[in-house]
């Protein structure tokens, strides 16, 4: 059987009696596209931060290819190739794309242990930086500052920057929040256009957007997985209906 590159076994998390994360068990495989979606105040947001480090789970446990990382922090996650997208813009407003992008590699090369080499590291890393703008189409914009940009560009920096890092599983915490509905389809053709073996965990509120870029999906309601399957599933499912998409219906 293949090891999943992401699992979480009974995960469980809660602030004082509160208990917002519910023995959620969670498996991504290479490759896989997970949509996570729930009403507000659900968990969702807990649930990566625990996977990501940032929380420390109350009880269960998280694995990253088979490998207990629980007790290892947000950048030794990160350094095993977990890399999250924030909800809130986290890129420098006035330093062109390409040098955030430079930094961002310079950034896993010095993690990952390899020793400085001053001038000939340059031009492969300015490479690198390139060929992962082009893969969202951002050559063109490679020079500017995200200032510059209009805000559907600035999240597919961001995106960037994550794969900058080498992700192996990526965690995609809102990528249409604040995008105009014009600048949507962009940012769904370049989510698309990741590479096919990395593993995706989108939270999205777009429903449109989610249900087509997922091919299986999970809800959580209060805490628990309320269910999960493809897409056809979870649309017809009637506790899912009830609890979350009948709000909108
Ligand atoms: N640090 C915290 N202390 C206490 N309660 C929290 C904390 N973080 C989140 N919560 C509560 O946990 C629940 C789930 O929150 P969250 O994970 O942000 O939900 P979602 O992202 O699905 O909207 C909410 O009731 C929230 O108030
Ligand atoms: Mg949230």
């Amino acid at each position: 059987m293949n090891t999943p590159m992401l699992e979480t076994r009974a995960l469980c998390k809660s602030f004082g009696g509160l208990h917002v994360t519910r023995e959620v068990n969670l498996r991504l495989m290479a490759g896989d596209k997970v949509g996570l979606i729930g009403p507000n105040g659900a968990g969702k947001t807990t649930l990566i931060n625990l996977i990501t480090g940032v929380l420390a789970p109350s009880a269960g446990t998280v694995l990253l290819g088979g490998e207990d990382v629980s007790g290892l922090s947000q950048a030794q996650r990160v350094k095993r190739g977990l890399v999250r997208t924030f909800q809130i813009t986290q890129l420098a407003p006035t330093l062109p794309v390409h040098l955030q992008v430079e930094m961002a590699i310079h950034e896993r090369q010095a993690s990952s242990g390899r020793l400085w080499k001053p001038l000939r590291a340059y031009p492969e890393v300015q490479a690198e930086a390139m060929t992962i703008l082009s893969c969202l189409q951002l050559q063109g914009l490679a020079a500017r500052p995200p200032m510059a940009l209009a805000y559907g560009e600035q999240r597919l920096v961001e995106i960037a920057l994550a794969m900058a890092l080498r992700p192996r599983v990526l965690l995609l915490d809102e990528p249409m929040a604040g995008v105009p509905p014009g600048e949507r389809q962009v940012v769904l053709g370049a989510l698309a256009s990741l590479p096919t073996d990395l593993a995706i965990l989108m939270i999205e509120h777009d429903m449109d957007l989610v249900f087509n870029f997922a091919r299986r999906m999970m809800v959580l309601a209060d805490g628990a997985v309320l269910a999960e399957g493809s897409p056809e599933h979870i649309r017809k499912h009637p506790a899912v209906r009830t609890a979350y998409l009948g709000e909108e219906a």
